[in-house]
């Protein structure tokens, strides 16, 4: 798809203060990061836990796995407890971990913690969610 003009400058300028390791994943044509597989099965509150995800991975290789949504703040405050909310097994990559929060310094916490603990080939933001 052809991009309008002047949005192939602006493309331009989104690609220029993407970090390096997201460029090869920019779509200039639209603007937009291309998504890294083509079918996900997506992030639910109470239901992709690990138990199911395992199970998911067992009907398929060809999809990419999310956790549930976990909320920055309970990260932050249960930092002891990181296996309970983000222990997963070898076989469920490509994993996403979703993480749910609406303050930019919080969310990056939460998001360090996530990278720290290790295992995850994405971390997916959710800013909008109303989990209740
Ligand atoms: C029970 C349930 C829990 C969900 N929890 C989340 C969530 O934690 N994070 C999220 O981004 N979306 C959540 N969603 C939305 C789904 O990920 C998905 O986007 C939605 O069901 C639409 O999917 P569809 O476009 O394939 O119909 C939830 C949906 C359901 C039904």
């Amino acid at each position: 798809m052809a991009a309008c003009d002047g949005e192939e400058d602006r493309h331009a300028r989104q690609l220029d203060i993407l970090p390096v390791s997201f460029r090869d994943a920019f779509d200039e044509s639209c603007g937009n990061l291309k998504p890294a597989h083509t079918l996900s099965i997506a992030p639910m509150m109470e239901w992709t836990d690990r138990h199911y995800r395992y199970m998911m991975r067992g009907l398929t290789r060809h999809t990419q796995l999310y956790t549930e949504m976990i909320v920055d703040s309970t990260l932050l405050h249960r930092r002891e407890d990181l296996d309970i909310f983000l222990g997963h097994d070898e076989c469920e990559h490509p994993l996403a971990v979703q993480l749910g929060g609406s303050d930019p310094v919080q969310v990056g916490e939460a998001a360090a913690l996530c990278e720290a603990y290790g295992g995850f080939n994405e971390i997916n933001l959710n800013v909008r969610y109303a989990s209740r």
